[in-house]
C-alpha cells in the first residue's frame, strides 16, 4: 500500500512539472522490495521474485583465507520489476553482476541490499538469471543473541554454517527462509583437501594442484540450511538400506578414537531408518554428517548433513536424533517466519526424547516431567518468542513439553499418526503454527484451541 501511494505521489508530481512526466513515468514496472517481512529480521529476504536455483562456484585460498566466487542466480520474478535486492553483506568486493548475461547497474545499500537494476524491467512471470562476481575475505558474524552464523575460515581450511542470518557472507541470496531453492556448488581448494557439502558429490576434477569438489542439492532448501566445510577431513562412505548415500566426515584435528568414522556414519545410518519409521519416507537424496573443529559449539541442522562440533557433548545419540530429526521437522517443512521456530526446535528435542525412550529405557514421560517441574521455561511465548530467543530453551523444552502434552491429550496412536502426516502432508514447503493446529484439530476431531493457546500463544505454566 505505501508503495503504491508513493508512486502515485510521484507521478502527480512530475505531471504538474509537465505533460510528458506521466507518459514517462507510466511503466509497468517498479522496485522488489528490500525484506521479505519477517518482523524479527525486516532486512532479510526481498520482495518481487522467487529463486529457483543457486550455482555458487567459489575458489577457496587458505593461505590468504580469500574467496574467489561468482554466483549465479536463476529466479522468476513476481511483479514487474524495474530493479531487485539480493542480501550480501561484508567486505566482499563485487565486481561484476550480470542480467541474462547484460551488464547490470549494481549498489550497495543498508545492511545487507545488493540493489541491481538491469537495462530493461522484467516482466511478471518471466525466469531471469543474475550472475554476481566478487571477492575477498568473508567476515562471520557474530550475534549477541543469536551467535556464529555466516563463513568463517578455521586452522585447516572454513566452514559456512549459515543458521540464522550467515548465507549472505559469501553469497548473493534471497535469505528467507520462504524462498527455497535447489543448490550446486562447485568449489575449488588447493589439492589434497577436502569439500563437502548439502546433497550429493558430483565428479571431482584436479587441475594443476587445485581441486575441484561438485555438490548438488536437488530438494528445496532454505539458505539458512545450506553449508559448506573446507579442510582436512577422514570421510566414510556408505548406503541406507533404500540405497541412498550416507557420507559422513569427521575433521583430522578431532580426537578421535579408532573405529570412530565407522561408529558415527552407523549410527547416523540407524537413526535416520529409525526416525523414517516414525516421520515418513526420508526427505532428501542423501544424508551423513560431519563432526569438526567448527568454532561454533553447537550442532546444526544443515539440510541432508547436519554439522556436529567436536565440542558438541561428545556428539551422543541423542545429538544426532535432534539434528536428524530436523531433517524432517525444519529442513522438509520450515516455517515461514522465524517466530514459530518452535516447529523445528520442539520435534527436534521431541525426537531426542524419544530416542531415549526407544534406545536408552527413558519413557518420554520421565524427560517431560523433568523439563515440567526444571528450569523456568514459563516467562514467553513458545510461538513468538521474540528475535533474541529463538535458540532458547523456552523454545526447545517447552516445545518439547507442548507435543508430550499434546500426546498425553490425544493418545498414543492419534499422536504418533500426527508425526508421520504432518510432515509428509507438508514435504518440501514452508509450515506455520496455525496450520499446525488445524492440521491435528482435523486428524483428531477436536477442539485444540484453548490447549494450543495455554502451551504455545501464553506465557505462564499450563496446568496438566
Ligand atoms: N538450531 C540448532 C539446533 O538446534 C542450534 C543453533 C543454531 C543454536 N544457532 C544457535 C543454538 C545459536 C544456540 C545458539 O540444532
Ligand atoms: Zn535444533
Amino acid at each position: 500500500m505505501g508503495r503504491r501511494r508513493g508512486v502515485l505521489s510521484v507521478i502527480v508530481a512530475l505531471g504538474l512539472a509537465g505533460a510528458s512526466g506521466l507518459t514517462a513515468n507510466a511503466t509497468p514496472f517498479s522496485p522488489g522490495a528490500a525484506g521479505a517481512g519477517d518482523p524479527y529480521f525486516p532486512d532479510m529476504g526481498n520482495g518481487g521474485y522467487d529463486v529457483r536455483h543457486y550455482d555458487i562456484n567459489l575458489a577457496f585460498d587458505p593461505k590468504t583465507k580469500a574467496i574467489d566466487a561468482t554466483t549465479t542466480v536463476l529466479a522468476k520474478a513476481t511483479q514487474n520489476l524495474s530493479r531487485f535486492d539480493l542480501d550480501f553483506q561484508g567486505p566482499l568486493k563485487i565486481s561484476k553482476v550480470t542480467v541474462n548475461g547484460r551488464a547490470a547497474a549494481f549498489t550497495r545499500s543498508g545492511a545487507q541490499e545488493l540493489v541491481i537494476t538491469p537495462r530493461r524491467g522484467l516482466w511478471r512471470g518471466s525466469t531471469f538469471t543474475v550472475a554476481v562476481t566478487y571477492a575477498g575475505v568473508p567476515q562471520r558474524i557474530d550475534d549477541p543473541a543469536l551467535g556464529i552464523s555466516g563463513w568463517a575460515a578455521t586452522k585447516d581450511g572454513a566452514v559456512a554454517l549459515n543458521q540464522p542470518i550467515g548465507a549472505a557472507t559469501y553469497y548473493p541470496v534471497n535469505d528467507t527462509t520462504a524462498d527455497k531453492a535447489t543448490y550446486s556448488q562447485t568449489i575449488t581448494v588447493p589439492t589434497g583437501l577436502t569439500v563437502l557439502a548439502n546433497g550429493e558429490p558430483g565428479p571431482t576434477t584436479t587441475h594443476r594442484g587445485k581441486t575441484t569438489f561438485r555438490w548438488q542439492m536437488s530438494q528445496p532448501m532454505a539458505s539458512e540450511l545450506s553449508m559448506l566445510a573446507i579442510g582436512n577431513y577422514n570421510v566414510t562412505r556408505s548406503r541406507l538400506k533404500d540405497g541412498r548415500l550416507n557420507i559422513t566426515a569427521i575433521g583430522q584435528s578431532v580426537d578421535t578414537k579408532a573405529g570412530q568414522g565407522k561408529v558415527f556414519n552407523e549410527t547416523t545410518a540407524q537413526i535416520v531408518e529409525w526416525e523414517s519409521s516414525l516421520y515418513g519416507r526420508y526427505p532428501f537424496g542423501s544424508t551423513g554428517g560431519i563432526i569438526g573443529d567448527v568454532g561454533v559449539h553447537y550442532a546444526l541442522e544443515s539440510q541432508g548433513r547436519p554439522v556436529y562440533d567436536q565440542r558438541s557433548s561428545n556428539v551422543s545419540g541423542g545429538l544426532l536424533a535432534h539434528e536428524l530429526g530436523h531433517q524432517w521437522f525444519g529442513d522438509s517443512l520450515t516455517p515461514a517466519r522465524w517466530s514459530d521456530i518452535w516447529l523445528n526446535e520442539g520435534f527436534a528435542t521431541y525426537s531426542e526424547w524419544l530416542y531415549q525412550e526407544k534406545f536408552r529405557g527413558i519413557p518420554a514421560q520421565q524427560s517431560f516431567e523433568a523439563a515440567y517441574n526444571g528450569e523456568d521455561n514459563w516467562t514467553g511465548k513458545v510461538a513468538d518468542p521474540g528475535r533474541d530467543r529463538i535458540f532458547d530453551s523456552l523454545v526447545y523444552d517447552r516445545g518439547a513439553m507442548t507435543l508430550h502434552a499434546l500426546r498425553l491429550k490425544i493418545g498414543d496412536r492419534a499422536f504418533f499418526q500426527v508425526l508421520k502426516q504432518w510432515p509428509t502432508a507438508h514435504r518440501h514447503s514452508n509450515v506455520t503454527t496455525q496450520t499446525f493446529i488445524r492440521f491435528v484439530e482435523r486428524l483428531t476431531h477436536r477442539d485444540l484451541g484453548p490447549f494450543f493457546q495455554a502451551w504455545v500463544y501464553q506465557p505462564g505454566k499450563p496446568k496438566l
